[in-house]
This record gives structure tokens, C-alpha cells and sequence, in this order.
């Protein structure tokens, strides 16, 4: 097996540790973006992790997250850490929902994951991987499923959407794969506990779709088995 090194945001809890667990475990090098590392006490644990401070809202931690990996290659960056916004019922058509709290949300799941591409590049332009995975929902589709609501998550999403499609044609002749990537219905803070996977599941299935991802695929969005969605 080839050792990747994976840089993982979000990986404090939710889909994102257990992405920094299913990849230590498999022999992997994880360096995990959280947002507050002093608490990720028992990831710090696990051999093969090292933990690096990233709120995506903070110009200072992406700037020292660019010059921690100066001299490192990156193989793959999984852009995992997201926000749901304010919540949902908020987010109804007529609900109390306020402008400071998308701008938030915009922050972190739009410009955040940007952010994150520009401070990686160089390693992962030294990777042997070029991959770069962001986690987005199936609720940014345009055409699926046909609900409504939820405008702040799903407007954002959108954007970190559109700028997955746009990353994918500016690094196209550098052999990049970028994608968006619906990771499913995860049982986490954010998709609470009937949700059909577990963090774990999606995990093992974001890393297979991962290493099984065609240079065909860079530029599209995909379910958490790799199967393409509709915008
Ligand atoms: N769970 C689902 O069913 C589902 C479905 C579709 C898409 N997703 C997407 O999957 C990704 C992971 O979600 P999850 O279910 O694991 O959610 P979660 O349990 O709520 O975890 C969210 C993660 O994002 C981090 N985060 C939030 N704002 C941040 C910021 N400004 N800077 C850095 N980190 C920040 C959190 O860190 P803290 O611990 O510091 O708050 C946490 O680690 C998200 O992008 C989400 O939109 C999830």
C-alpha cells in the first residue's frame, strides 16, 4: 500500500474524524484542520494524526496552515468542515434568519474551502494525488431534491459548488480531480441521530470514492459511493 498524507478540515468530530481515524487506520499520514485542537484530545492519540489549528473564518490559522506545509506534500485535501447556519426552521421562508449568520455560513462553507485550496496548493501540487474532495450536500442541487427552505446550508453549498467546477478547469492541465462530494445522511451534530450512515459508513465510503475517483469525474458532483448527482 501507498502511505498518502491527507489534510482533513473539520476533523474535531462528525464525518470529519472519523475521515482522520479511517485513514490513520489504514497506514495513512492525517494532518486534521480543527478548529480548536486543545479538545480533540483522543484524536491527538491516534498514530499517524497530527493535529493543526484551522477555523476557516481566521486569515491568521490559513496563514499559518500555508506555512506548515511549506515543505510537505499533500496527496489529498478532504474540505469537510461545514456549517448548517442558523437553524432550519430559521431558514424557512419568513423565518427569523439573519443576514450576519449567512454571511457566517458563507464564510465557512463557500470562501472558507477556497481559502484552504489556495493555502494547500503548492503541497498538493508536490503530491502524487492531486486530489481535492469538497464535501457539499445534496440539498445545494439545483434540480434534487425538490424541497424548500434551508437557504442559508443550501446557498452556500451552492457557491462551494460552482467553485469546485471552476478549480477543476483552472488545474485541469495540472491533473488535478476536484469534485463536490455529497457525503450522504450521516448521523453527526449536523445530521442528527436517524440518519442512515453512521460516521464511520461515510467515511470508509468517501475514502474509497476517493482512491477509485477518474480523472473523468474532476469537475462534477458525486454521491458518497462516487455515483454523479445533478447539479
Ligand atoms: N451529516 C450529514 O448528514 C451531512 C449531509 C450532507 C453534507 N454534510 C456535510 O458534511 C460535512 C461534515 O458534516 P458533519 O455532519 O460532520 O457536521 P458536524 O458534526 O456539525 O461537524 C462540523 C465540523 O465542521 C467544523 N466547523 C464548523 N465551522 C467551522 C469553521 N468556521 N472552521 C473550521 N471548522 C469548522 C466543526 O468544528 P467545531 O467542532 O469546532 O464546531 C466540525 O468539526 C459538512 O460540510 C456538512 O455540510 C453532512
Amino acid at each position: 500500500m501507498t502511505t498518502r498524507t491527507v489534510l482533513i478540515t473539520g476533523a474535531g468530530r462528525g464525518i470529519g474524524e472519523a475521515l482522520a481515524r479511517h485513514c490513520a487506520g489504514a497506514g495513512h499520514v492525517v494532518i486534521a484542520g480543527c478548529r480548536s485542537p486543545e479538545t480533540a484530545t483522543a484524536l491527538a492519540q491516534v498514530s499517524g494524526v497530527e493535529l493543526v489549528r484551522v477555523d476557516l473564518r481566521s486569515p491568521f490559522d490559513l496563514g499559518a496552515l500555508a506555512e506548515t506545509l511549506e515543505a510537505r506534500a499533500v496527496d489529498v485535501l478532504i474540505n469537510n468542515a461545514g456549517t448548517m447556519g442558523e437553524g432550519w426552521e430559521r431558514q424557512a421562508l419568513g423565518g427569523a434568519q439573519t443576514d450576519a449568520a449567512w454571511l457566517e455560513a458563507f464564510e465557512t462553507n463557500a470562501i472558507g474551502p477556497y481559502r484552504v485550496v489556495e493555502a494547500a496548493l503548492p503541497a498538493l501540487r508536490r503530491g502524487a494525488m492531486r486530489t481535492v474532495v469538497n464535501v457539499s450536500s445534496v440539498v445545494s442541487s439545483l434540480t434534487h431534491p425538490p424541497i424548500g427552505g434551508l437557504y442559508q446550508y443550501r446557498s452556500t453549498k451552492a457557491a462551494l459548488n460552482a467553485i469546485t467546477v471552476g478549480l477543476a478547469l483552472d488545474l485541469a492541465a495540472e491533473d488535478f480531480r476536484v469534485v463536490a462530494l455529497h457525503p450522504g445522511l450521516v448521523q453527526t451534530r449536523m445530521g442528527g441521530p436517524d440518519a442512515p450512515y453512521t460516521p464511520e459508513q461515510s467515511a470508509a465510503m468517501i475514502w474509497r470514492t476517493i482512491e477509485g475517483l477518474p480523472a473523468a469525474h474532476s469537475g462534477r458532483f458525486l454521491n458518497v459511493d462516487g455515483a454523479l448527482l445533478d447539479w
